[in-house]
């Protein structure tokens, strides 16, 4: 079908384009438009089989998104999104519906775990690179959840009451970002936002992501977020899903008694003929290009590269002895998560995997070639003086413990960033007879880990690293791999320091006071102390970093260089950050913002001089009397290193852009 050619069509046909044929798939006119399959998203394939009772296929279950981004590596977000395309392409899925860029505001929110970080800047880049991945291969993406859908509890109804300045340097920059990808598709939100229903939001959806962001795909909507289908055509959403039956009457209706154009439907139909089309070109272009193995190694890799070493108290890692850890030759594992991880959070997000792990412990005495116990633990009447013989013994004793999808899911937050009390005491308590104690904890944000880390020599967060885990931490553990994976988001000292405190909205509005405090931003206004900062990651590996310059190469751009030395015997990557500082800003501004990184594998002793790019959106911020990003004269202070909290190198540059770019100040 032409483009064209959405005039021959019936209104009826059209009319009928604009909601979902049935749950996942859209309509075809009676048969004159190809069917789009769409699926989940994003974190690998979740897809129901339509032959067959609607089971939920096997896929590979990559690392969910929060750890992808832990690798602050884009190459791997593009081969992500890829690696999730071939399995669309072999199950005939047409878009897949990920990403997911929305803004971790606050660590509670159960769907952290699909997100990719508390920084625009960062989850722009990131989304932008998974969409290229999957859109390489011929399948669609769908950046989802458009937009300020920062919590899971009340998500359905709930108003997020935010400012203009900040939604647009906040929460909608992650998907103006992504939008230079050229996804396919955008999903739009549940909630409302300030008021008015993302499905209803002309605003937001025509004037904003088609108009400022130059969005020509199709817009759907969440599944079941439409309110009201007349007010979402006018809106400009395209296509509702799932199927809805009332839909193609009501939108009839409307046309009839003139509320809605003809035109206006020829334009929403225009889109879903314009995907299908998209579909039908790509289709036959379409080709799987990895086997089921090189997607499992995929997951292996990722994890390895995004889960973080947090605290490494004496080397006590890696195991397996070093010189500074002398001579560890018995270890003891404690805990049924050895043998089954948790890998995901839970909803529509949540990948089922055919695939098998072998245990920890396992990997471990294999890896080690050292005496290596395990117990499982299931919390009930532990026998606990065996547990701390056997702790007592051991060289090194680990506890893998965390929470799964029960905690951090589609639909609710959490109401705590605590472990269970259980598991806290058995941290406790294990510790005080184990030589040296090294928790893993598996969850999908921030967890408090107040009461029990003075207690413990070591803590990675695996965060839900998929299928592969267990094959790369192990490697990580065992110093077959080095830790290259940092943090993007801040690990509190506890609930009551985040901005909101544990506070619940009221199921009506949630007001976004914060403004553009939101993450490290926050933290810093506050000069508040964290457990762990934004950026935050060690390796086995030591860094140092020296010889900052600031070259003009524009007349608003300038390459950030500088040294990074691994002054260590073992070889490593450093992901090293670049924040710059707005010093005499009309507006508030926050006290530093990220605005590049690079990782580096640099060998033993060796120097690397690193580039980072800065262009004008590096100083600009969201003018509000402007209605656009500006970016006023004066003095920048650019910081330079290893995370938000450790920034060694310091300089400065004067922004001096032509006088008519400018505005008074004084
Ligand atoms: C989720 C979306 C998902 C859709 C289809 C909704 O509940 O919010 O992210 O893509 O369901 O499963």
């Amino acid at each position: 079908m032409k483009k064209t050619e959405v005039k021959k069509l019936t209104l009826e046909e059209k009319i009928s384009l604009l909601t979902g044929a049935d749950n996942w798939q859209t309509e075809s006119a009676d048969g004159k438009v190809r069917q789009v399959f769409l699926s989940d998203g994003p974190s690998g394939l979740r897809m129901h089989d339509l032959k067959n009772n609607y089971a939920t296929i096997k896929a590979t279950a990559l690392p969910t998104c929060h750890v992808l981004s832990y690798t602050w590596d884009t190459d791997l977000a593009f081969e992500y999104g890829a690696t999730i395309a071939d399995e669309c392409i072999i199950h005939g899925a047409d878009v897949l519906l990920g990403p997911g860029v929305n803004i971790k505001r606050t660590p509670l929110c159960g769907r952290n775990f699909e997100y990719l970080s508390e920084d625009p800047y960062l989850a722009g880049v990131f989304g932008a690179a998974y969409v290229e991945g999957v859109q390489s291969k011929g399948v669609g993406a769908c950046v989802k959840h458009y937009c300020a859908n920062n919590s899971e509890a009340d998500r359905c109804h709930q108003s997020s009451e935010v400012d203009e300045r900040t939604l647009h340097e906040i929460y909608l920059k992650p998907f103006e970002m992504t939008m230079k990808a050229k996804p396919w598709t955008v999903m739009c939100s549940y909630n409302p936002i300030n008021g008015i229903y993302a499905s209803e939001n002309r605003k937001l959806l025509n004037d904003v992501l088609r108009g400022e962001f130059g969005f020509d795909g199709l817009i759907m909507s969440d599944w079941g977020a439409v309110h009201n289908p007349v007010r979402a055509v006018q809106a400009t959403l395209d296509l509702c899903m799932p199927h809805r039956d009332d839909s193609a009457g009501l939108i009839s209706e409307a046309v009839k008694s003139g509320k809605i154009g003809e035109a206006e439907i020829d334009e929403r139909a225009q889109k879903v003929i314009d995907l299908a089309e998209k579909a039908e070109r790509a289709a036959v272009k379409r080709k799987v290009t990895t086997t089921a193995e090189e997607r499992h190694e995929t997951a292996v890799k990722i994890a390895k590269e995004g889960i973080v070493l947090l605290k490494n108290e004496g080397n006590v890692l890696p195991l397996g002895g070093n010189a500074e850890n002398g001579g560890q030759n018995k270890y003891f594992v404690l805990g049924e998560l050895s043998e089954k991880p948790f890998i995901s959070g839970g909803g529509s997000g949540e990948v089922q995997t055919a695939f098998v792990q072998k245990a920890l412990h396992e990997h471990i005495a294999e890896k080690t070639g050292a005496e290596t116990k395990y117990r499982n633990f299931c919390g009930w009447e532990p026998n606990w003086r065996d547990i701390y013989g056997d702790a007592y013994e051991a060289d090194v004793t680990i506890l893998p413990v965390g929470h799964d999808r029960s905690v951090e899911s589609e639909a609710h937050d959490r109401s705590s960033l605590r472990l269970t009390p259980e598991q806290e005491d058995m941290i406790l308590r294990v510790a005080g007879y184990a030589k040296k104690t090294v928790v893993i904890v598996y969850a999908g944000s921030a967890v408090d880990m107040s009461r029990w880390i003075g207690a413990v020599d070591g803590v990675v967060f695996s965060g839900y690293a998929g299928e592969g885990v267990n094959e790369a931490l192990s490697d990580l553990l065992c110093g077959k791999a080095n830790f290259g994976g940092k943090l993007t988001e801040t690990f509190p000292l506890s609930l009551e320091d985040t901005y909101k405190g544990g506070r619940t909205s009221d199921g009506m509005t949630d007001l976004y006071d914060d403004g553009i405090f939101v993450g490290y931003r926050y933290y810093d206004k506050e000069k508040k102390e964290v457990l762990f900062p934004f950026g935050f990651g060690l390796s086995y590996a030591k860094f140092e970093y020296g010889d900052l310059r600031i070259e003009k190469t524009g007349e608003s751009d300038y390459d950030i260089v500088y040294n990074v030395t691994n002054v260590s015997e073992a070889a490593g990557k450093e992901i090293s950050q670049v924040y710059v500082k707005d010093v005499l800003a009309t507006a508030r501004r926050p006290e530093k913002e990220l605005k590049g990184f690079s990782k580096d594998l640099i060998a033993p002793h060796e120097t690397k001089t690193v580039r980072v790019h800065l262009d004008i959106s590096a100083f600009a911020y969201y003018n509000v009397s402007l209605g656009k990003w500006y970016a006023e004269n004066g003095v920048f202070e650019i910081f330079v290193g290893g995370s938000s909290r450790n920034l060694p190198l310091k300089g400065k540059l004067y922004l001096e852009l032509p006088e008519d770019t400018q505005y008074s100040v004084r």
